[in-house]
């Protein structure tokens, strides 16, 4: 399948509009040995062509898809500057244009005050509210359900957070009652409700975790770097959109325009609904800051350097597709939604299969019938090849007994954990081509 090349013509007439500010100094055009540029571009390129098809419909793997065209251009027109949003010296233009897009990100979840900035991605993010956290509650410990991100556990050690695991429902979801118990032991100052987690894409109980702060004082923190975007789909189910409208209500939210916000790799995003905690970034710089006396980004942020193109492209994107619901982007969501539930249907008509829990958002997993958990397991490993080698690449994920059993797809459990087979459709055109994915899955699992 070729790439898009059309779109790389409006690269260079972008570049031309860039030079205009800056048209006022000296000739200084550093020259280029294009014969060399153009062998190294080549063997470049051939070093890339083994990497699975993430910009194929037929790719249905992890979290994985190209930038929309708008971002990958716009993060290239900022190379030929390389801002960096450390400080307005290094990103003037590329800092204000952050403050624009994530002060579009927090408006989303209905705050028109925060304080927030992009970062490296999800486990950054991540990173700094729990770092906050543990700054307003010196001592107390980090609770995230067993199917939470397995680096808030690593963070909390980093952290010198005491971590407490706490199990799930048969829907992924973290068990209510579980958190109660832990709470109740009055040790916990942290709950992180995680809303699309990554193996199935289940979404916390957000207002029962809510409920709970009226009889314990914990800070919430929502990991929504997967889910967070959703709150803008026309096509949630009732249990999770009630969960979605509450997101606003918690201390900090961490969400990925790498992830589903169509961006390079990179941008992650951390928000705090109270502007205060900025005081725990408080530092000296030795070098920076002298350019304005305005609030720099690092400032305001744990990391130094930062790409200010990571920016750029943000920003690009939300000025072509902003986060409006009924808007082009939300609509995407939704189809990426539709998709899933087409997938989970056709999982439930064909016996061959048990899909675990209906999607909440775009994420399926499901197991393969076998008498044992054992046989299903390897089954999935097998299937997964078989798909693979006709084109179609899904991703297995280990999930606990509690999240099948429902399910039924074995007669004994002789493991406690199952292999099953998951897809992420998070493509926009998933949903035409699900009918090809299927005939595809079908042949595999028939070989
Ligand atoms: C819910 C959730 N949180 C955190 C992360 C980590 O994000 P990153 O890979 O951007 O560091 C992920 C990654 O998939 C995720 O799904």
């Amino acid at each position: 399948m070729p790439f898009d090349h059309v779109t790389l013509a409006l690269l260079g007439e972008a570049l031309r509009s860039l030079e205009g500010g800056f048209a006022r100094l000296p000739e200084h055009a550093p020259r280029a040995d294009l014969d060399a540029l153009s062998r190294t571009l080549t063997e470049t390129a051939q070093r890339l062509r083994d990497n699975y098809p993430y910009h194929h419909p037929l790719y249905v793997g992890q979290m994985l898809q190209p930038p929309h065209p708008v971002a990958r251009l716009a993060y290239a027109l900022s190379m030929w500057l390389n801002p960096n949003n450390h400080a307005l010296d290094g990103g003037r233009a590329s800092s204000a244009m952050e403050k624009e897009a994530v002060a579009q990100i927090a408006r989303m979840f209905g705050w028109q005050t925060h304080l927030g900035h992009l970062c490296g991605g999800g486990t950054v993010a991540n990173l700094e509210a729990l770092w906050v956290s543990r700054e307003l509650r010196p001592g107390r410990a980090v609770a995230a359900s067993s199917q939470a991100h397995y680096t808030h556990a690593r963070l909390a050690a980093l952290l010198a957070m005491p971590f407490r695991e706490i199990p799930v429902d048969s829907i992924g979801r973290m068990d209510v009652d579980a958190l109660e118990a832990t709470l109740a032991e009055g040790e916990t100052g942290t709950v992180v409700a995680t809303v699309g987690t990554t193996a199935a894409g289940a979404v916390d109980p957000l207002p029962e975790i809510l409920a709970l702060r009226e009889r314990f004082a914990f800070r919430l923190h929502v990991d929504a770097a997967y889910g967070g975007y959703f709150v803008l789909a026309d096509n949630l189910g009732p249990r999770t959109r009630r969960a979605f409208d509450r997101v606003g209500d918690v201390d900090s939210i961490v969400v990925d325009p790498h992830k589903h916000g169509l961006q390079p790799y990179g941008c992650g995003c951390v928000l705090f609904r109270d502007p205060a905690v900025g005081q725990f970034y408080k530092h000296d710089s030795q070098c920076t800051y002298f350019s304005s006396s305005e609030l720099h980004l690092g400032e305001i942020s744990l990391e130094c350097s930062r790409p200010g193109a990571a920016a750029v492209a943000l920003w690009a994107t939300l000025r072509l597709l902003p986060l409006t619901a009924g808007g082009e982007f939300a609509r995407g969501l939704s189809a990426g939604r539709g998709a899933a539930l087409m997938l989970y249907e056709a999982l439930r008509q064909d016996e061959r299969f048990a899909p675990l829990l209906e999607p909440e958002l775009d994420i399926v997993v499901w197991a393969v019938r076998a008498p044992s958990a054992g046989e299903s397991s390897a089954r999935a490993r097998r299937l997964f090849e078989a798909c693979a080698a006709r084109d179609l690449h899904l991703a297995l994920a280990r999930l606990p007994r509690v999240m099948a059993e429902s399910a039924a797809p074995v007669e004994r459990w002789d493991e406690d954990e199952l292999v099953c087979l998951r897809a992420c459709v998070m493509k926009p055109e998933h949903r035409d081509w699900m009918p090809e994915i299927l005939v595809r899955l079908s042949e595999a699992a028939n070989a």
